[in-house]
């Protein structure tokens, strides 16, 4: 059976993974880009945006592994654009014509609207469904590769909560954000099914890896 993970997701020492008052001009709110300059200075997201260089280190090393293996992403509408773009028709996502998914990219909103096909790969399919219905679907579409949920945090809670990640990689970052939104609220005792693996970096990140106790 195919897994389902989670990369790179960055929280506050206070468990935040953003800030409080998202907008359009600022999608991490009061964090603004705080939560992942640790990910912006490494080699993998240069070449995401197609740069050279970057950090190669041991924070590199775990964000690489976003992608290898993936088949579809299940995100939250928290993730897909700032509050309200639900009322707005043309609105596509943060990412522009050619986003950086490059699969099926199911986006869970109570207000679902019809698939859009973007560049490279990525076509949006908007969904009103439990999070085991949706990771059904991504699933079939990944057709047999592993399904990455993207966050935000309301969105990975949720999935932690029903049992669904196989995989979670966290980036602990040493600010403390005091309100947003935290990931780990109502997650009591969830060291109990999975094993939890801190690696520390020079940059100070604490990588925290949660594997799932079959
Ligand atoms: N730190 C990181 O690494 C990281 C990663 C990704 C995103 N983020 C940030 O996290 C923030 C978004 O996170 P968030 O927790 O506010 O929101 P989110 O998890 O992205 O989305 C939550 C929303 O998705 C919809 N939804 C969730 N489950 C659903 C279901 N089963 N059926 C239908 N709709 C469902 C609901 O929206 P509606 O009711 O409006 O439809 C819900 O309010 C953004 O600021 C983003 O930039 C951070």
């Amino acid at each position: 059976m195919s897994e389902v993970r989670v990369h790179n997701l960055s929280i506050s020492l206070d468990g935040f993974a953003t800030g409080e008052g998202q907008a359009l001009e600022a999608p991490f709110g009061h964090a603004g880009e705080r939560l992942h300059e640790w990910l912006v200075g490494t080699r993998f997201f240069h070449a995401e945006d197609n740069l050279s260089g970057g950090t190669q280190g041991a924070d590199n090393g775990f964000a690489v592994q976003h992608n290898p293996g993936i088949g579809a992403e299940i995100m939250g509408a928290g993730k897909f654009g700032p509050p309200g773009w639900q009322d707005d028709p043309d609105w596509k996502g943060w990412w522009g014509p050619n986003p950086p998914f490059h699969t099926p990219t199911f986006i869970l909103t109570h207000r679902p609207r019809p698939s859009i096909e973007m560049e490279g790969g990525t076509t949006y399919h908007f969904l009103d469904a439990t999070p085991a219905e949706a990771v059904a679907q991504a699933r079939e579409a990944a057709a047999g590769a592993d399904v990455r949920i993207g966050g935000g945090p309301t969105v990975v809670r949720d999935f932690l909560a029903e049992g669904l990640i196989d995989y979670m990689h966290v980036a602990q970052v040493p600010i403390l954000l005091g309100r947003g939104v935290r990931l780990w609220d109502g997650l009591e005792s969830l060291e109990q099914t999975y094993t939890i693996e801190p690696v520390s970096t020079p940059t100070g990140i604490t990588h925290l890896t949660f594997t799932a106790k079959r």
